[in-house]
């Protein structure tokens, strides 16, 4: 799929679709075309293939009817009307060429060329700018107006956003990127100042793009039809020559973009207006923030080390993969075959994962395979798979413009999905209303023309206890869905759970005092939600990463299926995944209990279909979790690890915990982009791919397999799948795939949900949600639609336990953590981005009535103490948080805020209890012992790096 511009998709029709049953035929040019009610005639005579001139209009956007260059006559009606805001009208007659209009748009023509410098030779645009175009369309030859008179053409760039300049010398006010910043990002950092010649684009809220309320996301770059706004990119290195269309790889959106190239270098990443996850639009991080791919740290050859205190000796990917399999062959042989294990990573594609839990139990021959969706959304596989039959989420975002009611509870769409978000504000401002169940003041409780009706600021650590509130006004009030739950859910389980509910234990007067939350809030969001039309509960890390994450999610599930708001549009159980490919990871197999398709390793004629197609015999036992792994290398029985494209040692709680494991182990071996912090710890490296430099699929948090498609030939030589191909040969297992493609045959074989899947297909559809097989040959945007997966629906029992993790004297203050939008997770690769323009530390949120008391001002050093350990952070004083808790994100190693978090974990899941841990904060003046330490450690890794690099070229000698 090579192209720059497919005709058929990407032409811009002007204004855009509407849905009708009525269709309105008219008459343009002479020929006849029918089209939905309410369409254009701008966009009606696109489709007939007949172009009209415009600058203002573009398919994306409402029409705005400012530039008067698509004038055109209709028959019967009086004047020149502007094709992109007359709607068609049964019978109507339309002529777009005369020589009237031609007159008319040169003459408007000559007028925008008069106050633009004719500079297109060595404009950035030159060959894709509609100006340019468009006076080419409209034939003009000359101007009249020379510059003699007031102009723009000395008017100053705008440089300060780090991706894309301002140029107002170009800029003909057409008004597009204030509608794109309003309609397609729901930002509202643009407007036009002034009037008539002194109008200008403004940024709001700061006098340059960087320090305004812009965020980034490029949709106003997309508008313009100029070089106003224009990629610093393309203007370095000039208009992409072809592009590919691929798979953004950073969150659980899931974006679709047009990887834009000249030669082998990437110009820049646009959004694919035919994307199903993004239509056309995207945020800051898919945009720009693709510069970590070519980074100087990229680690492009393999290495290997006997102790993690030798310097690296660079080797060939043989001498790696050969060492490596030694190794866990002589770990296997010294301390027994489940001595040694793998953990797939969500960042790699559905077949990279695949293969990895696919090394482990047939090459490894246990099923000691895990996966960091472990620490983000195990409870959500648990929780919906117990109450609704499968592992996932139940609508495409799509769906969000069905909802009436949106409840978010434990996510901040806006930093962590903010494609969606988009989408969930642009329903917002259609009217549906919104309530926001989150400790913390998050954007989208008060963002522009987008309010929450009710923020129920909630303790960390109450989920179950404001659910199980809700339950009970949805119960004791009458607002259940009988009809529903009689026809769909199991009435055993129903009554059992309704008898809990009901309980005045559980009502939000008792209820309350526990969240922190007052009784008729949360009997006002009850009601809402039941009686408010379609409800859609969206949520994420704020509810699984608890030690009642999976009662959370069943929690939720419950809510849904009482109050009927689940298998349509519009309504449903929406878990917003992390990681772009959260959802593969756990749908190919990465838990040690689960085949890939969530099928139990102790299901025998299961397992027998694997071990026939993998021609083994599987064990029938499940493995080891990551924390199991964990304890285990520190009693001494787990000795070796493959890790890849994931770096437990920053993500994971209780980092001294993990890296006293890490260091106990024999044989670590990382693949990965960079020397990450679990890679300091690693006796083999080697080299990973990006996104950019290899095929595959990612799975969203729909459900839709989308493709990945290489751009670029892999830095390190191999894609990640064929470093575990290398590893199983090297282990003397046969792997022998030629493309991802056949890796994807084969999972569609073994998986019952996949059938229908292949990379044939995916190429057709533009992407397949699952269940994709016979039933559902096209996919399955909306699931549990007549029935549940598991049959009826099961109402699962979420009595309130309290998590041991407590405020007390010592540490009064309970701290909870979570992601900005310019970066992702642990940082690995928006930190080598331009991205550091917004966010260059994490910061400890901390209430004004907090930091009073302690004497702590913005700015300060605040030392962090838990019960796990100590950090150093600085303070941000603010009303976001309540009093009470604190905040942080985690994207930089050196914050340590995993070296505070603690060993509780989720009773079913083991995901780990992330978003409570009890501290105290105090005035500091010097960094925590533990960051001494990582300093000294990170320095020392660092100098073993530089010494591998001047011993390049000598042979490797690392031989036990
Ligand atoms: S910056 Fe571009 S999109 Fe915005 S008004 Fe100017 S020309 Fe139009
Ligand atoms: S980059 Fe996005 S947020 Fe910023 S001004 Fe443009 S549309 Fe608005
Ligand atoms: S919303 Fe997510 S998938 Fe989309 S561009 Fe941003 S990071 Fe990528
Ligand atoms: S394109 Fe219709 S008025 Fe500008």
């Amino acid at each position: 799929m090579i192209t720059l511009f497919d005709p058929k998709t990407d032409i811009d029709l002007g204004t855009p679709a509407r849905e009708s049953d009525v269709q309105v035929t008219l008459n343009i040019d002479g020929r006849s075309i029918s089209v939905p009610e309410g369409t254009s005639v701008m966009r009606a005579a696109a489709l007939l293939g007949t172009t009209i001139p415009k600058l203002c209009a573009t398919d994306s956007l409402e029409a705005f009817g400012s530039c008067r260059m698509c004038l055109v006559e209709i028959d019967g009606m009086r004047g020149y009307p502007a094709s992109c805001t007359t709607p068609v009208t049964e019978g109507m007659t339309v002529h777009t060429q005369t020589p009237k209009l031609a007159t008319l748009r040169r003459n408007v023509m000559e007028l925008y060329i008069s106050d633009h410098p004719l500079d297109c030779l060595t404009c950035s645009a030159n060959g894709n700018c509609e100006l340019q175009t468009v006076a080419g369309q409209v034939g003009l030859r000359e101007v009249r107006y020379g510059y003699e008179g007031d102009n723009h053409l000395d008017d100053k760039k705008d440089t300060s956003n780090p991706y894309f300049d301002y140029d107002p010398s170009k800029c003909i006010v057409c008004n597009r990127c204030v509608r794109a910043c309003e309609e397609t990002q729901g930002t509202f950092a643009l407007t036009i100042t002034g009037r008539g010649f002194e109008s200008r684009v403004a940024a709001a809220g700061g006098d340059n793009f960087l320090d305004s309320e812009c965020v980034s996301c490029g949709a106003c770059v997309q508008a313009c039809p100029t070089a106003t706004l224009m990629e610093k990119s393309v203007v370095e290195l000039g208009q992409p020559e072809r592009s590919v269309i691929t798979t953004c790889a950073y969150c659980g959106v899931g974006c679709s973009f047009r990887a834009e190239m000249k030669g082998d270098q990437l110009v820049r990443m646009v959004p694919d207006k035919n994307g199903q996850a993004n239509h056309g639009h995207s945020c800051v991080k898919g945009r720009f923030a693709w510069g970590y791919a070519t980074h100087p740290d990229r680690i492009t050859k393999p290495m290997i080390r006997q102790h993690i205190n030798d310097p690296w000796q660079e080797v060939s990917w043989d001498e790696a993969v050969t060492y490596a399999a030694s190794e866990f062959r002589r770990l296997q042989q010294k301390y027994g075959r489940d001595s040694i294990g793998g953990i797939t990573s969500s960042r790699c594609t559905n077949e990279e994962t695949y293969l990895v839990q696919k090394l482990v139990r047939a090459a490894f021959g246990n099923n000691n395979v895990d996966t960091c969706a472990r620490v983000c959304h195990s409870p959500t596989g648990y929780g919906l798979k117990q109450t609704l039959g499968e592992s996932a989420g139940t609508q495409s975002f799509d769906s969000v413009m069905q909802a009436d009611v949106i409840l978010v509870m434990g996510a901040n769409p806006s930093d962590a999905h903010p494609v969606f978000a988009s989408q969930l504000k642009r329903r917002l401002r259609e009217g549906a209303r919104l309530i926001v169940i989150d400790p913390r003041r998050i954007d989208l409780v008060d963002s522009v023309h987008a309010r929450a009706e009710l923020h129920l600021a909630l303790r960390p650590g109450t989920n179950v206890a404001m659910l199980n509130a809700l339950a009970h006004v949805i119960v004791t009030e009458g607002l259940l869905n009988q009809a529903f739950i009689d026809a769909r859910c199991e009435g055993s389980d129903f009554a059992r759970w309704s008898e809990l509910v009901s309980r005045p234990e559980n009502s939000p007067e008792v209820l309350g005092a526990i969240c922190g939350v007052e009784p008729a809030d949360i009997r006002a969001a009850a009601r809402l939600y039941a009686t408010g039309g379609n409800a859609a509960i969206y949520y994420g890390l704020g509810v699984t990463e608890h030690s009642q994450g999976s009662t959370a999610v069943m929690g939720i599930a419950n809510l849904a299926m009482a109050t009927g708001n689940i298998g349509r549009e519009g309504v449903g159980v929406n878990p917003l995944r992390g990681q772009n490919n959260v959802q593969g990871s756990c749908d190919m197999g990465s838990f040690p209990h689960e085949l890939p398709g969530y099928r139990h390793i102790s299901n025998e004629v299961v397992r027998a279909q694997f071990e026939q197609a993998w021609n083994v015999t599987l064990q029938p036992d499940p493995g080891l979790r990551i924390p199991n792994m964990f304890e285990s290398a520190l009693a001494g029985s787990f000795k070796g690890l493959y890790c890849q494209g994931e770096d437990i040692a920053q993500s994971d709680p209780n980092t001294q915990h993990v890296t006293a494991a890490l260091s106990a182990m024999e044989c670590v071996v990382v693949q990965d982009i960079f020397l990450n912090e679990t890679a300091r710890f690693a006796h083999v490296f080697l080299p990973g791919a990006s996104f950019l430099e290899k095929d595959g699929t990612f799975t969203n948090a729909e459900r839709r397999i989308s493709r990945v498609r290489k751009v670029m030939e892999p830095l390190g030589g191999k894609a990640d799948w064929e470093g575990t191909v290398a590893l199983a040969q090297a282990l003397g297992y046969p792997m022998n795939y030629k493309h991802p493609s056949e890796i994807m045959d084969e999972i569609a074989s073994l998986t019952p949900t996949f059938t229908n899947v292949s990379y044939a297909e995916l190429d057709r559809h533009g992407s397949l949600q699952w269940p994709c097989n016979a039933a559902a040959p096209d996919g399955t945007p909306t699931m549990h639609i007549d029935e549940f997966v598991r049959g009826k629906g099961r109402f699962m029992l979420t009595g309130y336990v309290p998590t041991e993790e407590k405020v007390n004297n010592r540490y009064p203050l309970l701290l909870t953590t979570g992601r900005i939008l310019s970066q992702y997770n642990v940082g690995a690769q928006t930190r080598r981005t331009e991205n550091v323009a917004w966010h260059d530390e994490d910061r400890l949120e901390i209430h004004p009535t907090d930091a009073e008391s302690r004497g702590i001002n913005e700015g300060d050093w605040v030392g962090i103490g838990s019960r796990a350990g100590q950090t150093v952070l600085r303070a941000r004083v603010t009303e976001r948080v309540a009093p009470g808790v604190v905040y942080t994100t985690f994207h930089f190693p050196e914050s340590g805020a995993n070296v505070i978090t603690t060993d509780n974990s989720d009773w079913a899941t083991n995901c780990p209890e992330y978003k409570v841990t009890a501290v105290e904060v105090s005035r500091v003046y010097h960094p925590s012992e533990w960051q001494k330490r990582y300093q000294e450690f990170s320095d020392n890794q660092h100098r073993l790096l530089d010494e591998r690099r001047k011993a390049r070229g000598t042979k490797a000698e690392v031989r036990r």
